[in-house]
């Protein structure tokens, strides 16, 4: 902004200069990289995001790269703070890109210009109120995505001082606010500085005169009238930096035990967790009895097909809820003897003969509330037709 007057039509304005720039482009990459491994976290199941997770190497990759992104942005941030810092306590360059009245003016104006009653639109100065929005919004993004970033890196310290609802309701802004981020970088950013008018400024450093007539005329006006500023006194200048250092160093220190916490203070929540007691496993002091097996359904060739090795047991698990000492019919599996004189309708049984048992002909037309299943219904059909034997 030293530029000398009077100027000429080919004259170029500083804008940036080159730190800012440096700032810009770190943060234009650091943004990018943010955007482009974290919405395919939000939204895993899009192509794209498979895409993206596949180039990577898999979404921990992502992650990684997600986080050492943050940490970049971070260190940027910090950086802006220090040096706009610098600008104000040491340098006292007006406060230009915070929003004041004339900005409401400016506004009021540039609607009536759009609404074709005014010829021109508002003179802006160094930032136009749009421009300033954007700061306003990117500062104010970058606190709410450090900070519910902050919360899902570091959930167990989160939830020291927060409730649990906090982590599932900062991953919720954190995707909110990246998608919001991301739209108006594309659609409002690329409109005004890309497509509206392709300024360069913010990596050539420098506007033409044109340019600033046309987008900061009120700036332009006041370099152009302004006498050209005594620099500082060396001793004024050491005074504002001794003020500026204390100031800048406490930052410094509080930014750096932020990224310890960040970075450092724990890896995932799955490793966190502290051991309690260590204690086995549940182990039962005795086996728990398996249930009684069933004798049909493991056949155990070396068992006989007798009353006393196979069917009365399995008659007796099958039917004795029914079928014991208080039978409905009188028909008891508990014993051999009870079974095979049958209840009060006379024998279920005859021995030899498995076709006119009654036993048989009823489980075979099923219905019965307890049923034998066919591979044991024909193991007690033919343990009849061997003559039905009790050992
Ligand atoms: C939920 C109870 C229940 C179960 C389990 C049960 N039954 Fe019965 N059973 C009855 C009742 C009640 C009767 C008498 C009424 C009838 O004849 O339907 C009966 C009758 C019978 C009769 C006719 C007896 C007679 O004297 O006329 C036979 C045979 C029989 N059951 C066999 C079996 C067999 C074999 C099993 C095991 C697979 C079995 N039941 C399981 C309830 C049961």
């Amino acid at each position: 902004m030293t530029n000398s007057t009077p100027s000429s039509p080919g004259q170029t304005f500083v804008r940036f200069d080159l730190l800012q720039r440096i700032q810009h482009i770190i943060f234009l990459i650091s943004f990018s990289v943010l955007g482009m491994t974290g919405l395919p976290q939000k939204y895993p199941l899009a192509w794209a995001s498979t895409a993206i997770f596949n180039l990577v190497g898999g979404i921990e990759n992502a992650r990684a790269i997600h986080h050492t992104s943050a940490i970049v942005m971070m260190i940027v941030s910090l950086v802006h703070v220090l040096e706009a810092l610098y600008r104000i306590m040491v340098q006292r360059t007006p406060i230009s890109m915070i929003p004041w009245i004339d900005d409401i003016l400016h506004v009021y104006q540039d609607v009536l210009y759009y609404l074709g009653f005014r010829k021109h639109k508002a003179y802006y100065g160094r930032y136009s109120y749009a421009e300033k929005a954007e700061y306003l919004a990117l500062i104010w993004g970058t606190i709410v995505m450090g900070a519910t970033g902050f919360m899902m890196w570091n959930p167990i310290s989160t939830v020291r001082f927060l409730p649990g609802e906090a982590i599932p309701a900062a991953k919720a802004a954190h995707g909110g606010e990246a998608v919001l981020a991301v739209l108006a970088i594309i659609i409002w950013h690329f409109y005004h500085v890309h497509i509206k008018h392709f300024n360069k400024s913010m990596f050539t450093g420098r506007l033409t005169r044109e340019e600033m007539q046309h987008e900061h005329p009120a700036e332009l006006a006041a370099l152009e009238a302004a006498r050209p500023t005594a620099p500082i006194q060396p001793a004024e200048l050491r005074r504002r930096q001794m003020l500026y250092l204390p100031i800048a160093f406490i930052l410094l220190a509080l930014f750096s035990y932020g990224f310890y916490f960040f970075i450092g203070y724990e890896t995932t929540a799955v490793t966190t967790p502290l051991l309690g007691e260590t204690a086995p496993v549940y182990v039962p002091a005795t086996l728990t009895p398996s249930p009684v097996p069933s004798p049909t359904a493991t056949p155990n060739a070396s068992a006989s097909l007798t009353w006393n090795d196979t069917i009365g047991p399995l008659l007796q698990t099958k039917c004795g809820m029914c079928h014991g000492a208080a039978s409905p019919t009188g028909l008891s599996y508990d014993s051999y003897a009870n079974f095979m004189q049958g209840g009060k309708n006379g024998p279920v049984v005859v021995a030899g003969n498995s076709a006119s048992s009654k036993i048989v002909v009823l489980q075979t037309a099923g219905g019965h509330p307890g049923m034998l299943s066919p591979d044991e219904l024909a193991r007690l059909s033919e343990w009849i037709q061997a003559g039905a034997p009790e050992k």
